[in-house]
């Protein structure tokens, strides 16, 4: 039996999108809650700052999408590629709308941006399974969450459509049943021994590289709160 096969009927692959879960629930709330985030979602910060956002987002997204195409073929990434996913036309659009023609030349990674796609492009070079936490990490994340920044675009900036293009995934009409079935393939992947919590740990480190993501760009876009005298 080749070392990476799952016998039929055993425990082990199934444990992925389990282990993946829990990891994701320990670091969510922090995310969910960093400042950035928070005074997104509670409509706090200037339409600018959600702009700000999706320009980091082009980085990353491009870098996702560039080894989703490199590592399509590749048995633990294929399975999960789906072109109704893909976000960069749909950033470029929104960048377009909302930064005017030239919005390529004032575009700057934080450096934390471009930590995490250096990570990204780690992971598809040297250990395609680590790819997967990933795309977990940003894309169950915007079929998720996503939706609520989507109708929150919509309300707080006027952004119903273009804009905020990259939160409408106008191919998957069910985000919910999406997620289900996404997590299903997750558990068919040909993983074991220690590669499922190895996994799993790196949607932890995902999740850390999207926060310090949201901390520089707190540093440029979150008031402080005046100090208690
Ligand atoms: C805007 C703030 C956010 C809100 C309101 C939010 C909300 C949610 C909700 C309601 C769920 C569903 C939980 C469940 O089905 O058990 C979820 C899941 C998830 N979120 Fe978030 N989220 C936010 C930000 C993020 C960010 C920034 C990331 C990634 C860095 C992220 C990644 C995920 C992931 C990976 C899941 C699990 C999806 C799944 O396994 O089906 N979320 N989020």
């Amino acid at each position: 039996m080749e070392p990476n096969s799952v016998p039929k009927g055993t425990e082990r692959s199934a444990l992925l999108s389990g282990l993946m879960r829990v990891a994701m629930r320990a670091e969510h709330d922090k995310t969910r809650q960093s400042p950035f985030m928070d005074d997104l979602l509670g409509g706090r910060l200037e339409a600018e700052a959600f702009t700000a956002l999706s320009r980091q987002l082009w980085f990353v997204y491009r870098e996702l999408e560039a080894a989703a195409q490199s590592l399509s073929d590749h048995p633990l990434v294929g399975p999960l590629v789906d072109p109704g996913l893909s976000r960069v036309a749909a950033l470029e659009r929104d960048l377009a709308h909302l930064d005017g023609p030239q919005w390529r030349r004032t575009l700057v990674p934080v450096p934390a941006t471009r930590v995490y796609c250096a990570r990204i492009a780690e992971v598809t070079r040297s250990w395609p399974a680590g790819y997967v936490a990933h795309h977990y990490t940003r894309y169950m994340g915007d079929l998720a969450g996503g939706q609520i920044v989507r109708n929150l675009a919509a309300t707080a900036w006027g952004h119903t459509h273009e804009g905020a293009l990259f939160y409408h995934f106008d191919h998957i009409p069910d985000p919910r049943a999406y997620r289900r079935r996404y997590r299903a393939v997750l558990d068919e992947l040909p993983v074991a021994g220690d590669e499922p919590p190895r996994i799993a740990r790196e949607v932890t480190h995902a999740f850390h590289l999207n926060n310090a993501m949201f901390v520089d760009l707190a540093a440029d876009h979150v008031r402080a709160e005046p100090a208690d005298r």
